[in-house]
């Protein structure tokens, strides 16, 4: 399995670094099998498998259920499991132990925070220092938009930029193993990627970051109606599970299913109840 050095060889090498959220059992396993480096059990799973409107729903036993799952179907695969929404944002000792047991519970390789505080900064420290590696994520940080005011394209000007950057610098020197940048103009996006000692993973921030990650559901369009402008679909489950679940309905309707062939037979009559 892919471990720190490893990701720091990559960036090194330009190799770039593939990662896909996976959510349950059946896309870890289909993550693991299609060779990609590192899976993210995202608290976009609130968003994407429980139906919520946005992350902040999400609790620390969602993420520890999922990321559960995602370990028994892909034991082989560098696994980062969130932490939800308020789980690091009250005292420092509280965001060590909900740190811990999402780590310790799930088995999994590194967990991710949002953003770049002082608070953040210090965890990040501390969770490196007890053996918890951590993935940081700057750029749009989706656990605060009602804060940021809607998802939108963050450092955009000269003191933005420059805030994203020292903040990204922060965290590298803070001990962060890797930096997830959403939704940053990839200018930026490069810039920060040459000033790190770590890789960074973009979505939506273009071709130069390290590596990539996207939404296991947005790649499929899986139950996702519109996609972000940053996600090109590799295939279309949403028309492909429709049209078999249609077909589904009418065979089961017009007896066409199930056939002989799906069907169990008994060796004698004779071993049938009398009819009565
Ligand atoms: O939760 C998530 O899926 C994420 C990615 C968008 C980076 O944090
Ligand atoms: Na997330």
């Amino acid at each position: 399995m892919l471990g720190r050095r490893d990701l720091q060889k990559m960036k090194a090498e330009r190799e770039k670094i593939s990662m896909v959220t996976a959510y349950d059992y059946p896309s870890a396993k289909q993550a693991q099998e299609a060779g990609v480096d590192m899976i993210l059990v995202g608290d976009s799973l609130g968003m994407v498998m429980l139906g919520y409107e946005s992350t902040v729903n999400v609790t620390v036993e969602d993420m520890i259920h999922h990321g559960k799952a995602v370990r028994r179907g892909a034991k082989d695969t560098f696994t980062v499991v969130d932490m939800p929404f308020m789980s690091y944002h009250v005292t420092l000792e509280d965001s060590m132990k909900n740190a811990k047991k999402i780590f310790q519970e799930t088995s999994a390789q590194a967990i991710k925070l949002e953003g770049a505080t002082e608070e953040i900064v210090l965890l990040t420290e501390k969770l490196t220092a007890a053996g918890i590696p951590v993935v940081a994520h700057l750029g749009l940080t989706p656990q605060s938009v009602n804060v940021l005011g809607g998802y939108k394209v963050q450092g955009k000007d000269r003191e933005a930029g420059t805030k994203l950057l020292n903040d990204a610098k922060q965290l590298d020197d803070a001990g962060a193993i890797a930096v997830v940048l959403e939704c940053v103009p990839k200018e930026l996006a490069a810039i920060v990627t040459d000033s790190l000692t770590i890789p960074t993973i973009g979505i939506g921030a273009g071709v130069e970051c390290d590596g990539q990650v996207l939404v296991y559901h947005d790649i499929l369009q899986y139950g996702v109606d519109r996609l972000p402008k940053f996600v090109k679909p590799y295939a279309d489950y949403n028309q492909a599970g429709k049209a078999a679940l249609e077909l589904y309905v009418s065979e089961v309707k017009s007896e066409s299913f199930p056939l002989d062939e799906h069907s169990f037979h008994i060796k004698s009559r004779d071993a049938l109840p009398s009819e009565k």
